[in-house]
């Protein structure tokens, strides 16, 4: 079947077996290797990607079901030479280790941070807050989609509060 996607702001048309998987899609059809397979069935987050803006796991999308959508992944943030304020933050907090799961790590973030700014509800306390207060805790809630097997949680959660104050 044929779908449209929009990829970082390109249109693409793809043939694909109708089963073919979002992240299989953008990594075997589109060559966008930077979205990462870990687990395969959503439970570890490296394959974290936007759909209009909003934070999926790629692995348990239908490419098919997303036809016409906007799919914003890594290489979409930023270049080497430039890279987003979230990119520059891991790379000046440390904020990963073996590098597996960051693209993932900060996808989710970049969606989470927006979703804060929009005053979506309190992971920990439920309450509704126009600005909510990004705290440890919260933070570790609101990534906890998003699995690091080298544990570099706080450093990762330092790189995302350089951004957020
Ligand atoms: Fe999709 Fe692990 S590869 S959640």
């Amino acid at each position: 079947m044929i779908i449209t996607l929009t990829v970082n702001g390109r249109r693409t048309e793809l043939d694909l077996d109708p089963r073919t998987t979002l992240l299989d899609a953008l990594r075997h059809h589109l060559a966008l290797t930077g979205t990462k397979k870990g687990c395969d069935h959503g439970q570890c987050g490296a394959c974290t990607l936007l759909v209009n803006g909003r934070r999926i796991n790629s692995c348990l999308a239908l490419a098919a079901s997303h036809d016409g959508d906007e799919i914003t992944t890594i290489e979409g943030l930023g270049k080497p030479e430039a890279m987003s304020d979230l990119q520059a933050a891991f790379v000046q907090h440390d904020g990963y280790q073996c590098g597996y799961c960051t693209p993932g790590q900060i996808m989710s973030a970049e969606a989470m941070l927006a979703e804060v700014a929009e005053g979506w509800p309190s992971y920990v306390t439920r309450a509704l807050d126009d600005d909510p207060t990004l705290t440890d805790e919260e933070m570790a809630e609101r990534m906890s989609g998003n699995l690091c097997r080298c544990s570099a949680y706080p450093r990762i959660r330092q790189a995302i509060g350089a951004v957020r104050d």
